[in-house]
Order: structure tokens, then sequence, then C-alpha cells
């Protein structure tokens, strides 16, 4: 059966091949196995259906047969089939689909499909077709929608091809080679309905009766070299929907009647030579959504009754010569997503009623002459992407509520009088790619939470008045001192002005030229809240002397944006001392631990400090924030820590720097190796010691001179920094005893990162220091002073005579408040029953004093209390006239 089969098809093809006349009776199978025979390449195997014993019209993928069996459509789209087109489809008699899309044909479509007389489609788009368009098309006579697009035809557009068109519809040429004009014989073709000659190199005029053709809806003639005066001819189609005559060389008046039509929904003048004023419309077609005139030489004002065209998508006037002012209504416009009025005369003001447009997705009018204020409206147009007011005369500040377009990605402000200072808040918008704020009067400083902006690609705030360091944020810097330059007071890198002229209030003493000397990138990734905190050294700099110090400061480098993306928190790290490892390699061996429970070394009232080891035996206390209090930002933080970096003596733990990214800040300190002075006191089992209450090496000698070191500590404080530093939260967890035990007082200066003080007066953190506080502190009229320091160090010398903790509960229902105690003590004589049992040699008469210099300092009247310079030398002269041992 099968053999008899195939020698059928065997005689078949040596009949046919010795004489082809009769080619019209072999088979429709037959032809098409032809045509597969052409192809060259199919690399989705779209033919692999297309066998000698397979069903045409049931199994040949993209085959389709009319009832009677025979071929009635073709479609093989998007096949990526190669090859060029078999010349023996032309026998298939009732062929009326040809739908060749989206391959890689070649050469041209062979003369014998002037056979094919049934096609109703050839659709061969986006091929590769070259040669001059061929003339037989146009003698098909049923032909009804022609799609030659995109491919290499070239030459001219043949006037035969419209010669039988009366039954096309639609017929595209765009984006070919052609040249030459579009025939007058088009308008042979009564029931077309479109066309589309797009992006060729068509030259001359439109045909001149081209609107004879009652039907026209669609033209579109983009992109090509087309001229001459097209107003007379376009408003007499009046059924059309689609008009695109952009980048052409049209001039003359823009057919703006078409807006008035009823099915108009895209008009695209775009780029031509079109002058003389925008007629008004009265009526504006219902469906207009699409009016581009840009790029024109249009004059004269916005006329009012385009406010009428209410289904408006799309309104752009860009690059004209039109004036006047703003017509009133644009808010009504309620669809509106594109205003492009840009490059101008346009005087006025910014309508406040585009507020009310709550899909506009971009605003552009640039290079206008509009005066006034940006309208806080503005911010109701949730959807933003674009705002770009830049060249204009507006002045006053940048409205706050722009805060609220979080979509924004282009905000152009630049070449404004605009003034006030930069919000902050504007780093909240992180989809922002383009930022200028140039040329303006702006003042004040660069936020440094602009660092947050992530998408940045141009960045620009030169020409203004703005004034400060420029916030060592890489991302920000990276733009080059172009974008921050002509702002007289503003310094720092990547201008050349150095900062450390004007810097002085940052610190206090030392106040010398804050040298950059390595720089490094720490790249905390999230995974450091569980122990990896990764530090990159990039590059290492000159350095530079400061006394016997010198500051180190590291910085961050904007990395590959795709780790940043990936969850990867970048942030700065500033090193104070030249004693710490400025290498990669030793930062990531220490801070490997960091921040590891396990290096736990206490609980402050602002966050958790670790201790830190790098390879050589330095170690480091860090500090982990868990509140910035009143720090509103990166450069407070900086501003304060800097300046308490500059604080120098012998017992305080100095500060050797800190780290700071957006969601973890550190600050490093050094580390004192035996503990606190409550842990101490106090701790049930102190590590290197014996004992199992408190660490008894503590001998009143010992107590004495911490008691010594504090006070001086604070005293230096208060008395010798300008302005006076409060310390606040003066306590026993907070004096830190070195291996001599010799006091060194931590924690200082962190005032303004506190918690702010709830309603009560105190948060529950700071609850943490009960019995240390001083009771005006505890009041409602919070009025920190040096004596509330004073207070607390009452405590400690209290603390430190009775090894006792500030307030205690012996047994459930009893609260013993130290200074309570220890007066009542006092006053009825018993002094002696509430010294530290664990004291041994020591003068009575010594302990008394201070327990008395203690009272003395934690009297209720801060009045009452002394100065921390008088309690220095109370002590000193409790030590000369007793002497100690
Ligand atoms: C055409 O093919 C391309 C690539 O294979 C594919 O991305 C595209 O979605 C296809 N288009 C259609 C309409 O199938
Ligand atoms: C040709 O086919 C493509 C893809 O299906 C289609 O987008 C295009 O509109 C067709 N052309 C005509 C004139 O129908
Ligand atoms: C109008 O045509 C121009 C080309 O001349 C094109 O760039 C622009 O996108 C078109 N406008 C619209 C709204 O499609
Ligand atoms: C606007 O321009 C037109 C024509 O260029 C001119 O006649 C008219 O005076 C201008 N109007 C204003 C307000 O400048
Ligand atoms: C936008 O700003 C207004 C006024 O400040 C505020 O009421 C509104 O909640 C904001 N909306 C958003 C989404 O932030
Ligand atoms: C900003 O300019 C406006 C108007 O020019 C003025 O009223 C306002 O006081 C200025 N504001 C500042 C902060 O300079
Ligand atoms: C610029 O800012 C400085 C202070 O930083 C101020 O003294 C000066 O008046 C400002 N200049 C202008 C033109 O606003
Ligand atoms: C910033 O703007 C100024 C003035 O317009 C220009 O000279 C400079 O090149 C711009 N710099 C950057 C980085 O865009």
């Amino acid at each position: 059966m099968k053999r008899a089969h195939l020698l059928l098809v065997l005689v078949n093809f040596v009949y046919i091949s010795v004489s082809p006349s009769y080619s019209a009776t072999i088979s429709e199978r037959e032809i098409l196995l032809r045509f597969k025979d052409s192809i060259s390449d199919d690399p989705y195997n779209s033919l692999a259906s297309w066998v000698s014993d397979g069903d045409l019209c049931n199994s040949f993928n993209g085959v389709a047969c009319n009832p009677q069996g025979f071929v009635d459509k073709i479609v093989l789209w998007n096949t990526s089939l190669a090859g060029t087109l078999s010349p023996r489809l032309s026998g298939l008699r009732f062929i009326r689909v040809l739908t060749l899309f989206g391959n890689r044909f070649t050469g041209n479509l062979p003369v014998d499909y002037s056979k094919l007389q049934t096609l109703w489609t050839i659709n061969v788009s986006s091929n590769a077709f070259s040669g001059p368009i061929p003339e037989f098309i146009g003698e098909l006579s049923s032909l009804r929608f022609l799609d030659l697009s995109k491919n290499g035809f070239a030459g001219e557009i043949p006037a035969s091809l419209f010669k039988f068109c009366y039954k096309a519809k639609f017929v595209s040429l765009s984006h070919n080679y052609l040249s030459g004009s579009i025939p007058d014989s088009i308008v042979n073709c009564n029931n077309l309905q479109g066309f589309d000659f797009s992006y060729n190199s068509l030259n001359g005029v439109l045909p001149s009766r081209i609107c004879d053709i009652p039907v026209l809806e669609y033209i579109s003639v983009r992109n090509n070299l087309l001229s001459g005066d097209v107003s007379g001819e376009i408003p007499k189609c009046q059924r059309l929907s689609h008009v695109d005559l952009g980048s052409n060389s049209f001039r003359g008046f823009a057919p703006f009647e078409v807006i008035r039509f009823e099915n108009i929904a895209y008009v695209n003048v775009s780029w031509n030579r079109f002058g003389g004023e925008i007629e008004d419309v009265v009526d504006c077609g219902e469906s207009l959504e699409f009016l581009d005139a840009s790029s024109n030489e249009l004059t004269g004002k916005i006329p009012a009754g385009l406010m009428g065209c209410k289904s408006l998508k799309l309104l752009d006037l860009e690059s004209n010569k039109l004036n006047g002012s703003f017509p009133g209504g644009i808010g009504k416009m309620e669809r509106l997503s594109v205003i492009r009025l840009g490059d101008n005369s346009i005087d006025g003001e910014v309508p406040r009623e585009i507020g009310s447009l709550e899909f506009l997705q971009v605003l552009n009018l640039r290079n206008l002459n509009l005066i006034g204020e940006v309208p806080e409206d503005i911010s109701n147009c949730r959807v933003l992407l674009e705002l770009d007011v830049s060249g204009n005369d507006l002045e006053g500040e940048i409205p706050k509520k722009l805060l609220n377009l979080t979509n924004l990605e282009i905000l152009d402000l630049h070449g404004n009088r605009l003034n006030g200072s930069i919000p902050p808040e504007l780093g909240s918008l992180s989809r922002i790619q383009f930022l200028d704020l140039s040329q303006n009067l702006l003042s004040g400083p660069v936020p440094s939470s602009l660092g947050n902006l992530n998408s940045l690609t141009h960045f620009n705030l030169s020409y203004n008045n703005l004034s400060g360091v420029i916030p060592l944020v890489p991302k920000m810097q990276a733009f080059g001192s172009s974008a921050f330059s002509n702002n007289p007071f503003l310094c720092g890198v990547p201008l050349a002005t150095p900062c450390s002229s004007r810097g002085a209030t940052a610190k206090p003493r030392n106040s010398k030229a804050l040298s950059i000397s390595v720089i490094i990138v720490i790249i905390a990734a999230a995974v450091i809240l569980f122990g990896v905190c990764l530090v990159l050294a990039l590059n290492l700099r000159a350095r530079k002397r400061r006394k016997d110090e010198e500051i180190v400061t590291v910085e961050t480098t904007p990395l590959a944006s795709s780790i940043n993306s990936s969850g990867v928190i970048i942030g700065k790290l500033v090193l104070f001392s030249k004693n710490l490892p400025s290498k990669y390699e030793d930062w990531e061996a220490g801070t490997k631990a960091l921040l590891d429970k396990e290096n736990i070394i206490g609980m402050g009232s602002i966050g958790s400090v670790y201790r830190a080891s790098f390879e050589g035996g330095v170690s480091i206390a860090v500090k982990k924030l868990e509140t910035l209090g009143r720090i509103r930002n990166q450069e407070e933080f900086e501003q304060e820590i800097g300046r308490l970096g500059g604080l120098q003596h012998p017992n305080l733990s100095t500060f050797q720097g800190y780290y700071f990214s957006s969601t973890m800040q550190l600050i490093l300190s050094e580390f004192v190796p035996n503990g606190s002075l409550y842990d101490n006191l106090h701790l049930r089992i102190y590590p290197g010691t014996s004992s199992s209450h408190g660490n008894t090496d503590l001998n009143w000698h010992r107590r004495f001179q911490i008691a010594l070191g504090t006070a001086k500590a604070i005293s230096f404080l208060h008395d010798d920094c300008k302005p006076a530093v409060l310390h606040l939260n003066v306590k026993s967890s907070n004096i830190l005893l070195d291996e001599k035990y010799e006091a060194k007082l931590s924690d200082y200066g962190l005032e303004k990162f506190l918690p702010v003080l709830d309603s009560f007066g105190l948060t529950k953190k700071f609850h943490n220091a009960v019995g240390y506080i001083a009771p005006e502190l505890a009041q409602q009229s919070l009025r920190a002073s040096e004596k509330c320091d004073v207070y607390s160090y009452g405590v400690v010398l209290l603390e430190l005579v009775t090894g006792r903790k500030p307030v205690e509960s012996p047994s459930e229902n009893q609260v013993l408040i130290l200074r309570d105690y220890v007066r009542d003590s006092l006053e009825s004589g018993s002094a002696s029953d509430c010294f530290d049992r664990r004291l041994r040699e020591f003068e009575e008469n010594e302990l008394i004093q201070v327990m008395k210099l203690g009272l003395l300092c934690t009297s209720e009247n801060p009045l009452k209390r002394p100065s921390m310079t008088e309690v220095v030398q109370v002590l000193e002269s409790i030590r000369n006239g007793f002497g100690s041992s």
C-alpha cells in the first residue's frame, strides 16, 4: 500500500518535470512540499509536519483549507524561516491569505504570484525581502490587505500598485527604503481605510485628492521627506481617526481642523515646519487622545477650546513659539497623562488645577517664562514620573509636599529663583534618576539623605548658595565638582575647597584639617545583624600628621548597584585613631565576629556594646545604636561624633570613630579591659576573680582613684569643653576600668542620642538609670544642667563606699534607695554600718568624707550641689588631708 503510494508520487514528479505546463494539475500538497524545499533554515521545525504522506488540510502546520479541501490560508508567522518563496505557490487556486510575518525570507515575491487572483491578504511584514515593490500586486484584484512593511524594498512605489485596488482596505509599506513620491493613483482605492508609508524616504507632496477616498481613516506618513501644504486637503478626510504627519517638511498651517472630527483619536503633526496659530477648536472630538504638534513654528496662544478635549491623554506643544498664559480649564482634562509645553514663550503661573490631574505622569514646562511658585497641588499627581519646570522664573521654596510623589524619576527645577533649603525628605523619593536643582538661590546644607537616591544618573546642585560640608556620600561625590560648583560656602570633596578653615565648631579642641587618608569601602551586608561585617579597603591615600595622632577617614564608594539592590547596606566608616588597622583584611577579620551575641560587653541606654578584636591584639568597643534620639540625619550624627572625637582626657574613654549607614550606626571607642565599675562592684561572678560577689581587687585605694578620675573627667567635660558637654548618663556601668583600675568615663556627650523623653519625662530605656537621675530631670520640666551630672556622680560615690546598687529590693515589698539609706545611717550615727563589707584597710574618716560629699552632690536642690571642679578639689583635699596608701 505504502509502496504503491510512493510510486505514484515518483511518477507524478517525473511527469511534472517533463511537462511543467500541466503544473496546475499537481496536488496542492506537492506544491507546499516544494515550498518547503526552498526553505533553507527552519530553526523551530515549524514545517516538520509538512511531510509527503501528511494530511494537507489537517496536519500541515499553518495551513488551513476551505470546505472543498483546497488551501485557503498559509499563516506562518514568527517562525524565522529562511530561504526564498517558491514560485510553485502560484498553483494554489483558492488561497486567500498568505501571511509570512516575522520570517527571514529573502529575494522578492515571485512574478508567478500574479496568478493568485484569489488572494485577500498578503502579509510579509518583517522579512528580508528586497528589490522593487512588485508591480503585479496591483493586478491582484481581490486584495484587501497588503503589508510589505519592515523589509528592504527600495525604489519608488509603482503607480500600477493601485491599478485595481478598489477592494483594498489597508496598505502598509512602512519601514522600507522607498523613495520618490506617493502615486496619485492611490486615489483609485475607493475602499481604502488606511495606509502606512512611514519610515521611508518618500518626497514630494501628499496626493492632492487623497481625501477623495471616502472611507479613509488612517494616514501615516511619519518620517519621510514630504513637503507642501496639507491644510487644504487633510481637513476634508472627515472620517479620520489617526493622522500622523510627523517628521516631514510640511509647511503652512497645520490641519488642526481634524481635532473636531468625530472619530479622531490621534493627531501627530510634530517635527514639521507648520506655522501660524492653532485655530480655536470649539467642539473637540470626544475620542481625541493624542495631540502632538511639538517642534514646529506655531505662534499665538494655546486656544482655550483645546481644554474641551476631555479625552486627551497627551498634549505635546513643546518647542514652538507659543505665547500668552495657560488657558483655564486644564484641570478638567481629567485623563491627561502627558503635558509637554516646554520651550515656548508661555508666561503666567503654573496652574494649580494641574493638581487635579490624577493620571498625570509627565509635566514638562521647561524654558517658559513662568513666574510664581511651584504649586504644592502638583503633589496630588500621585503617579507623576517626570516634573520639569526648569528654566523659568519660579520663586519660593521647593514644596515639601513634593515628597508625596513617590514615583518621581525626573525632577528638574534648575534655572529658576527657588530659595530656602533643600528638603532632606527629597532623599525618600527613591526612584529619582535625574535631579537637577542647579542655578537657583537655594541655601543651607546639602542633605546627606540625598545619598539614599540609589538610582541617580544625573545630579546637579551647582550655582546656588548652599553651605557647609558636602556629605561624605560617595554616590553624590561621584558626580564630580561641577555638580557642586559655584556654591561659595560649600566645601569638601569633590570640591577643591577644604572644609578645615570653617569646620572649627565641629571640633572644640585640636581643630586641624580633617585629612582624608584612607578610603575604604564598607559593605555591611544585611547579614551583619547575624554576625558578619564585611569591610573592604579600596584605596590608600596620602596621610597627614596632626599632632601625635591622626584622623583617618574611611569612606564608602559606590559599588556595583547590583550589590546594593540585593539588600546590602553601604555605609561610611570614619576612624579617628591611627592605632587602628586601616587595612581591609584587618577589618574583615576583626569585625567578622562583631555583633555576635558572644561579644556583647554591655548594654547602654542607646544600644549594646560589643568588643571587636583585631590581629595584633588591638580591641575596640563598638556601640551599636538602637536609637538616634534627636539626631535627624547623617550630617548631625557625623558632626556630633566628630565633635566628641576631638575630646581628649586621661579619664575619658576616647571615641575612635564611627560607622554610619541608613540602617546601622556604630560608635567605635577605646576598649577598656577591666569592665565597668558596675560589673566590678555588683556582678556575682566576675571573670578573673575567685570571688562570688563582685571583685575583691577593688580595694579602697582603687575606689578612691576611680572617684577622683571620674570627677576629673566630668569636670573636664563641664568646664574645659566649650560649649560644655553634659553627660546626663553618669552611672557606674558607664565608668570603665583600665588594666590599672583607672576610671575611663564612657558614653559621654551622647545627650542628643538619648531617646526623646516621653510625656512622663522618662522613657523605659532611661529607666535603666533609675537611682542616678536628678529629681529635677525626672519631673515634667526637663531642665538638664551640669548639676544633673553632679547628682548622678554623687550616687556613684555612695555606690563606691557602700558597694550597694542605687536602688535595691532586698525583699518583695521593700525598696531601698541608696541615697536615703546612707543619709539615714549618717544621721543616726551608724555611718560605718553601710560601708561595703568587702573593704579592708581603709581610713574610716576618708570613707565618711566621701560619703558626705556623695550626699551633698545628691542634694534635692540643684543649687546646693557643688560643681565638679569643687568636687575634684574636695576629693584632692580628702586625699591630701588624710593620706592614703
Ligand atoms: C515572536 O517570536 C519572538 C521570539 O521568538 C517572541 O519573543 C515573540 O513573543 C513572538 N511573538 C508572538 C506574537 O508570538
Ligand atoms: C501583518 O501581520 C502582523 C502580525 O500579525 C500584524 O501586526 C499586521 O497588522 C498585519 N498587517 C496587516 C495589513 O494586516
Ligand atoms: C509623533 O511623531 C514623532 C515623530 O515625528 C514621535 O517621535 C512622537 O513620539 C509622536 N508622538 C506621539 C504622541 O506618538
Ligand atoms: C504672541 O505672539 C503673537 C504672534 O507672534 C503676537 O502678535 C502677540 O502680540 C504675542 N502676544 C503676547 C502676549 O506676547
Ligand atoms: C500627601 O501629602 C498630604 C499633605 O501633606 C498628606 O495629607 C497625604 O497623606 C500625603 N499622601 C501620601 C500618600 O503621603
Ligand atoms: C524666598 O523668596 C520669597 C519671594 O521671593 C520670599 O518671600 C521669601 O522670604 C524667601 N525665603 C527665604 C527663605 O529666603
Ligand atoms: C548665601 O548664604 C550665606 C550664608 O551661608 C549668606 O550670608 C548670604 O547672604 C547668602 N547669599 C545670598 C545671595 O543669599
Ligand atoms: C551642573 O550644571 C552646571 C551649570 O549648568 C554645568 O556647568 C555642569 O557641567 C553640570 N554638572 C553636572 C555634573 O551635571
